[in-house]
């Protein structure tokens, strides 16, 4: 077997933005204001800061407001749940994402409740999670999107072909089985206690890998040629004392040998997630516009 095609998701998410930019400057032009997105930070979480600041310089890099909103970790659910009110009355903002985790104090289901889902551009809110279950016109999970997209560029139609799902989250898992039904996938959802995994992987023409596990999956797990999308992004001890790396939920070394294309994990699904993002954003701002 030859080494997979590696699928390069940090050029992809690249050219989704500059034509997201595009549509963004076509926003403005005909509303007379810039799309926005506010993004809301309960607490401290040092990788919740990263990814919020990321989100924030993206967005402006596509020609968007970005809102931010940080709140100490104390913040009561009551005053949290405000903020939401608030940003869904204002006109100035199209999208409105809420980083998740929250601290433990807050009940996660009831903020998401709280967000007008026609803003939700993370596609969390159980209107829009019923939207996608029944074919309707809605948010989609920034992440799982982002996979399917990169499944169409590298595979076009992906109808009658077998996926196997591993995770079962409300963020990846779930929306990703929806997401390939809805592409006419056959679709199998594989989670922890998931009978003879490596029997299961083995049938997919498709393994989207969600399962938060280091270099779980391994190459001798797949069917020769298989597409397979590594959610997972996991630190682990490096080589050196005192560093780590990044590594997914496949063994990228064994799998890169018996899949047809694989993503490698930094710089494929992760790069997709923001870019998305971006993509809801603008979307919402057309459509709440009229
Ligand atoms: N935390 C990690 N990923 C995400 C995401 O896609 N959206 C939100 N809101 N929180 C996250």
């Amino acid at each position: 077997m030859t080494a997979a095609n590696i699928i390069d998701g940090k050029a992809f998410a690249e050219r989704l933005r500059t034509r997201i930019a595009a549509v963004a400057a076509d926003f403005e032009a005909r509303a007379g204001r810039k799309a926005g997105l506010a993004v809301v930070l309960v607490g401290e979480d040092p990788a919740s800061q990263v990814y919020v600041r990321n989100k924030g310089r993206q967005t402006l890099a596509a020609g968007m407001e970005s809102f931010e909103h940080k709140l100490p970790a104390d913040t009561s659910e009551a005053d949290l749940l405000a903020v939401v009110e608030r940003l869904n009355a204002d006109p100035a903002v199209d999208g409105i994402l809420v980083q998740l985790p929250l601290p433990s104090h807050m009940n996660e289901q009831k903020v998401i409740a709280t967000i007008n889902p026609d803003k939700d551009v993370d596609g969390f809110h159980v209107v829009n999670v019923g939207r996608l279950a029944t074919g309707l016109p809605g948010f989609v999970p920034c992440t799982p999107l982002g996979c399917v997209m990169l499944l169409k560029d590298r595979l076009g139609s992906l109808s009658g072909l077998d996926a196997v799902v591993i995770g079962r989250s409300n963020i990846v898992g779930k929306p990703m089985a929806q997401l390939l039904i809805a592409e006419s996938c056959t679709v199998t959802v594989a989670h922890s206690r998931t009978r003879d995994l490596p029997e299961v992987v083995r049938r997919a023409d498709i393994v989207v890998a969600a399962v938060g596990r280091p270099e779980m999956v391994k190459g001798d797990w797949l069917k020769p040629g298989a597409t397979v999308i590594d959610v997972g992004i996991n630190r682990v001890p490096g080589a050196e004392e005192g560093k780590s790396r990044l590594v997914g939920d496949v063994d990228f070394a064994s799998a890169a040998q018996a899949a047809g294309a694989i993503t490698p994990v930094p710089g494929g699904v992760g790069p997709m997630t923001i870019a998305v993002l971006l993509r809801n954003t603008v979307v919402a701002a057309h459509r709440n516009a009229g």
